[in-house]
Formats: structure tokens, C-alpha cells, sequence
């Protein structure tokens, strides 16, 4: 019985510690393409819908530290379709199908860097990784850097 409860104490403490880091919305940084053209945004992940403030026609965005298809919305004025890429270096790129403006951008939620454990040490999944792959608890870029 003692046992059990303080199991259950344990299991409080680390969903606790593993909730901590969403606390405080971490940033999300991008760059929006356009040919030779470009810009970059660093901003919350609190689902605050940003304006971008510009308009040049983007065909690809580098999210090098978010998991931004999945997490963030692109608003334009027409249909699109937004496809995940990485580049041949292991940069998360979406592309952006046909080039048009990105009018504005919100994103909502938490993801993992590399190398951060994706499970903790409880065999509890923690979140999805970033930019990379979860394998052997650790979140691996797609490309390794070396
Ligand atoms: C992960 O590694 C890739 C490839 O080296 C890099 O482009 C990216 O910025 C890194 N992302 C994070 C969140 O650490």
C-alpha cells in the first residue's frame, strides 16, 4: 500500500516537471522565402494570430527550431497547400504551394530540441520533437550535423 502511494507521488512529480517547460510558450523562429526575397519572424507559440506585415509571394519556410506544420497556421487570402520538407543539412522547410503571401502565422504548442529526451526516464512520452525524429528516447535531427 505505502509502496503504491509513493509511486503515485512519483508519477505526480514528473508529469509535473514534464508540464514545467509549457509554462512559458517557447519562440518560434522563421524565415519566409520568396525567391530571392525574404523575411524573418521570431515570435510566442501562445496561438496569438501575428501579422506578418508583408507580402512578397512565399514559396518556402524555414522553421529550424518548431515543428511548424503541424503546429502553426498560415493564413493567406487563397487555397494552398503546405508541404513538409528538410533540406539535404536537416533544416525543417514547409513549402508552400502555390507562392503567395503569408497574410498572417499562429502557432500553439511545445516541442522538443534535439538530443532532449522524448521519453523520460519512466518510459513516459514527453512530445514531439521539433526538428528530427524520436529514436532511443532522444530527439535526433534528420540529418546529422557532423
Ligand atoms: C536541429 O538540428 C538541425 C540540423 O542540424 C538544425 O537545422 C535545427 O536548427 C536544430 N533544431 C533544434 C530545435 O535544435
Amino acid at each position: 500500500m505505502k509502496s503504491f502511494t509513493l509511486l503515485t507521488l512519483g508519477f505526480g512529480l514528473v508529469s509535473a516537471a514534464a508540464v514545467e517547460p509549457r509554462a512559458t510558450p517557447q519562440t518560434v523562429h522563421l524565415t519566409f522565402h520568396g525567391g530571392p526575397a525574404q523575411y524573418t519572424m521570431a515570435f510566442p507559440a501562445d496561438g496569438v494570430k501575428r501579422n506578418t506585415n508583408n507580402n512578397i509571394a512565399v514559396n518556402i519556410i524555414d522553421a529550424p527550431d518548431y515543428n511548424a506544420l503541424q503546429n502553426c497556421q498560415f493564413y493567406t487570402a487563397g487555397e494552398k497547400t503546405l508541404v513538409g520538407s528538410i533540406t539535404s543539412t536537416g533544416l525543417t522547410q514547409i513549402l508552400v504551394g502555390p507562392p503567395q503571401p503569408i497574410l498572417a502565422v499562429s502557432c500553439q504548442g511545445f516541442c522538443l530540441p534535439n538530443y532532449s529526451s522524448c521519453y523520460d526516464t519512466h518510459g513516459q512520452y514527453v512530445g514531439d520533437c521539433c526538428n528530427g525524429y524520436c529514436a532511443a528516447t532522444k530527439c535526433r535531427p534528420w540529418v546529422n550535423p557532423f
